[in-house]
């Protein structure tokens, strides 16, 4: 149980990866706190988990985060580990960056980018207290690729991992980035094509399987833990290869 007496809170932890991590992390003895817009799934969730809360929260919102980490604070003496997967997609805002309308350009940055400020400002006091605590932000292969709008929104989530990084490295809080290639969530699964995802895997990838939640939780379960407490502003492309082919 390598994680024991931690707690990890998990912006858009109410399915996809966000719900993969919370059910890895509880498996490994933490008590997690479901954080997400969907509040009737976190709660479901945390029922499901036993070791868990769930709260209803924008990541726009820092009233909202900061009334999550407060929740924490008392549910389970504070917040060890921060993980930040709630998003606007790939499939809405995966436009070019001339096309895609300007209200949604603030509605991307605001939940993509100044979502995680927001989460990462309120749990800093929270990881203080406990002294340090480790911050993980979901950036995505499009920050390396053909970079959309979608794309530039997760080059900002690289910057902001190398930028707090530095920040917070005083406090012994880390800050990883972990960017995904293609990953089996239910939203992904429903919105991309079959024969999309079958030329992506067969085509561009080395690994010739769909990635999984699992790939990237096994990574968050290291990157957390103190076998990786040298690694800190990093961001690690987590897609079997993809884009490592011309
Ligand atoms: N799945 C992939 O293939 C993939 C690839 C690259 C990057 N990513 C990144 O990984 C992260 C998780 O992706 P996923 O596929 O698991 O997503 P998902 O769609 O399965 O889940 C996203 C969750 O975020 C919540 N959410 C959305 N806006 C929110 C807000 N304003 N406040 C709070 N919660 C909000 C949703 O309710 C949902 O529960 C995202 O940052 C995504 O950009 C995913």
């Amino acid at each position: 149980m390598r994680y024991s007496g931690k707690t990890v809170m998990i912006t858009g932890g109410a399915q996809g990866i966000g719900e993969a991590a919370a059910r890895g992390f509880v498996q490994e003895g933490a008590a997690a706190v479901i954080a997400d817009l969907d509040i009737d799934r976190a709660t479901a969730l945390a029922a499901d988990l036993g070791r868990a809360i769930a709260v209803e929260v924008d990541v726009r919102d820092r009233d909202a985060i900061d009334a999550c980490v407060a929740a924490a604070d008392a549910a389970f003496g504070g917040v060890d580990i921060l993980i930040n997967c709630a998003a606007l997609h790939n499939f809405t805002y995966g436009q070019p960056t001339l096309k895609l309308d300007i209200a949604k350009w603030r509605d991307m940055l605001d939940v993509n980018v100044v979502g995680i400020v927001n989460a990462v400002a309120a749990a800093q006091p929270s990881m203080q207290r406990r002294g340090g605590g480790v911050v993980v932000n979901l950036a995505s292969i499009n920050a390396y690729i053909g970079l959309s709008a979608y794309g530039v929104s997760k080059l900002a989530v690289r910057g902001l991992t190398s930028a707090m990084a530095g920040e917070l490295a005083p406090d012994n809080i880390r800050v990883v980035g972990i960017a995904p290639g293609m990953v089996d969530s239910e939203s992904v699964m429903a919105e991309l094509p079959q024969h999309h995802r079958d030329a992506l895997i067969n085509q561009m990838q080395l690994i010739k399987r769909q990635g999984r939640r699992e790939d990237i939780v096994n990574a968050f379960l290291f990157f957390c833990s103190d076998q990786a407490s040298f690694i800190t502003g990093e961001t690690i492309i987590i897609g079997g290869g993809y884009p490592a082919l011309p």
